[in-house]
């Protein structure tokens, strides 16, 4: 009693410094506000470079030094024109891109990258850090799905929050990116998006919502599509309606580099930075003198633009850049960084396929392996346009495989396959030209793998065609693999497929033939110990899909109703809220892997689920608790998931929606016991008509698994 007193008397006086501390700090924004002319307020309000924008000097308000995330803090760009300064300090440590850090389930490795980002970013000066990219996967097509993190806004919500607060702690900003339904790169400067309210509330806020309410995300990017007609950079229902008043969001409003449509339409819905534009002259940006203009006109009232200034140098102030010597100076490439990029990459590795234990392989017994494919040696970090990286280094999987194996055993390396696409100018130049099978490289791969033990195929896809700026034309592995794949299965049947991509790939022609598939991601600076550590053994697998892998693409929502990529520069998101396996659940459609789904090297048991009662009240809290048993013989990691139906509402609900989930360590033969917490009120739905959330009673079903189809136990509550 005394202790929870004594604990909530500091609780009590940390808020209450932490009020006086903001109530200070909008006193002296107040103060600064009145000391500028109009000429220096619109001065913060857009860039004067690339990535940078104009302070004030004499009130010693510093530049604003901005600069791309989402995996690494990207190498110096020159201040005006696109390409690299060339600069010799400025490789950074690279993680592997959102869709393993989603895959990884895994809150606390957010929160590590997070702590390693700021302190990067410090360390290179900036202020910014342009991530983490949170749009849902709604397409297996889109050509940013690696930057982004899943097709459910649970599981981004909980890896974006820790990111989020992680980086902001070591004074960086983050920006929440792209705001909103930016889910496709076709026509991403044109295309107009129309979604239903209750999509919008169900599937593609809540990411951003958690960031700004939870995360306390200080900067938001507005995405270049349009939402519902208008440009997301001035839309007033996205940027005034649900950012400032629903979400109480008090930080900065920016465009994505080149998004900025207007002046006074842009600024009266609330946007604060223009970044990007492409007019030589920064003095013709729409934030520039032509808002000046609009202000003398009254055509803008000055006090929005007083509110824009605030919005910065709140931003700055609580980043402690404006008269703070506390800030944090930040450090890199420090070995800790190496090894949280390493923990990220292996974490993230998910096994998909492993039929009679080919893996893991005990190398101290092998005499030889084949490594074969293309991406064995292909370094990625540096692909795939705003977010690559220049890394202080990067592993590739015959780099870690020679170092580790390489002096007790033959290595046999093959080609396997030609990479036949390529990319010039921002523009992928031949996806369609990348079936080509290549029986020559095919030969030499087969005679490789009739010599080996083993034979390890890596292959997968590039940045060519995991990109920003365009998307996939089709789901199928190219450059003739799948045949490569057979025919060495053939000469080998103890073959190992390490996939290496950030979208979903048409897997039925080898999952039918190879014993064993490892989804091992584009896996940063580490990829290649990481995944060498997998197939050792040294790491028992333990990511999970944070997508459904469709047998074929036809399979998947938005291209079973024909809405991807539009028409006429429209794209209308007919699935509505069956996004994802919320669509395969619902439609009883089987996928090739199940969102959620991946293999372990032991078993696990999950047992006991339970929850402290059977009838809540709308405002309760339901406690559920159940065991965890690893019954195999290694450590391993188990995630276990929770998700939510409700078989009779008056509105259509997805068959299961995942409401929590946790990675559990345990060594063989430990088991632990789990606590998962959901409010009645996360059963909601969004309510079109009434226009909120309605937890409508009757009852509910939870279920307990280890993926999104696999569900070992299910509990049925009642709602009053
Ligand atoms: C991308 C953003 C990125 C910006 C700056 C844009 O093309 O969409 O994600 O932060 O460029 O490089």
């Amino acid at each position: 009693m005394m202790l929870s007193l004594c604990l909530l008397t500091s609780g009590g006086l940390q808020a209450q410094k932490g009020a006086n501390i903001e109530s200070a700090q909008e006193k002296k924004i107040q103060t600064l506000v009145k000391k500028m002319t109009l000429e220096e307020k619109v001065g913060l309000l857009h860039a004067n470079s690339k990535f940078y924008v104009s302070g004030v000097q004499r009130l010693g308000i510093p530049e604003w030094a901005l600069s791309d995330g989402p995996h690494g803090v990207r190498a110096e760009i020159n201040r005006h024109n696109w390409f690299y300064a060339g600069w010799t300090n400025d490789s950074s440590t690279c993680f592997p891109p959102g869709t393993a850090l989603a895959a990884s389930w895994n809150p606390a490795l957010a929160r590590e990258r997070g702590i390693v980002l700021g302190e990067e970013a410090r360390f290179r000066k900036k202020d910014v850090l342009l991530g983490p990219g949170i749009n849902i996967i709604r397409s297996p097509l889109c050509g940013r799905n690696f930057e982004y993190l899943s097709e459910d806004p649970f599981l981004i919500s909980s890896m974006a929050v820790p990111y989020i607060q992680a980086l902001q702690s070591k004074d960086v900003a983050a920006s929440v990116k792209h705001y909103l339904a930016n889910n496709q790169e076709e026509n991403r400067f044109k295309v107009d998006v129309s979604v239903s309210e209750r999509a919008l509330r169900e599937i593609y806020l809540p990411g951003f919502k958690a960031a700004i309410t939870e995360g306390g995300a200080l900067t938001v990017m507005a995405a270049y599509n349009k939402f519902r007609g208008d440009w997301c950079s001035e839309n007033e229902y996205l940027d005034r309606q649900i950012l400032r008043k629903e979400l109480g969001f008090t930080g900065v409003l920016m465009t994505d580099w080149d998004a900025a449509h207007s002046t006074v339409k842009a600024a009266l819905a609330g946007l604060d930075l223009e970044m990007g534009t492409d007019i030589k002259d920064y003095n013709q940006w729409y934030f520039a003198n032509p808002l000046i203009q609009a202000v003398k006109e009254g055509k803008v009232p000055l006090s929005v633009v007083d509110e824009k200034v605030s919005n910065i140098l709140r931003v700055m102030m609580k980043t402690k850049m404006v008269g703070d010597k506390t800030r944090e100076q930040g450090s890199m490439n420090t070995s800790a960084h190496q090894l949280a990029a390493y923990h990220s990459a292996a974490e993230a590795v998910v096994l998909l396929q492993n039929q009679d234990k080919v893996l893991p392989l005990d190398f101290s017994k092998l005499k030889s392996i084949a490594v074969i494919g293309d991406n064995a040696t292909r370094k990625h970090t540096s692909g795939g346009l705003s977010s690559e990286i220049k890394p202080l280094y990067e592993i590739t999987p015959l780099e870690a495989l020679t170092k580790k194996f390489g002096n007790s055993l033959k290595i046999n390396i093959a080609k396997g396959y030609e990479k036949q696409s390529g990319f010039f100018e921002g523009r992928n130049t031949g996806q369609e030209d990348t079936k080509k099978v290549d029986w020559k490289l095919i030969d030499e791969a087969v005679e490789a793998a009739k010599r080996s033990d083993v034979s390890i195929i890596f292959g997968g896809l590039n940045h060519d065609f995991d990109s920003e700026s365009f998307d996939r034309q089709d789901m199928k592995l190219p450059y003739g693999q799948e045949t490569l794949i057979r025919e060495v299965v053939k000469a080998n049947p103890k073959t190992i497929v390490v996939i290496i991509a950030g979208s979903p790939l048409e897997l039925a022609g080898i999952v039918s033939c190879a014993p064993s598939i490892v989804w091992a991601w584009y896996g940063g600076m580490e990829a290649g110990n990481a995944v060498a550590d997998v197939l050792s053994g040294k790491v028992n697998p333990s990511g999970k899909l944070p997508f459904t892998l469709p047998v074929s693409l036809e399979q998947s929502p938005a291209h079973a109703l024909g809405n991807f990529p539009g028409r006429d520069l429209k794209v209308n998101y007919q699935e509505d809220i069956l996004v994802g396996y919320r669509w395969f659940e619902t439609k009883n459609i089987t996928p090739q892997f199940h969102f959620g789904y991946g293999l372990s090297y032991t078993t696990f048991e999950l047992s006991g689920f339970n929850t402290d009662k059977q009838v809540y009240g709308k405002n309760e809290t339901i406690h559920s608790r159940f065991t965890v048993k690893n019954n195999g013989s290694c450590s391993g990691a188990e995630v276990a998931q929770l998700y939510m139906s409700q078989p009779s509402c008056s509105v259509m609900r997805p068959k299961k929606e995942l409401k929590g989930f946790e990675k559990v360590f345990l060594n063989p033969g430990e088991s632990k016991t789990i606590e998962l917490s959901l409010r009645v009120s996360d059963l909601a739905f969004y309510d079109e008509i009434r226009k909120g959330w309605i937890v409508e009673p009757g009852d509910f079903i939870l279920h307990l698994g280890n993926s999104s189809a696999n569900i070992c136990q299910t509990i049925k509550i009642s709602v009053q």
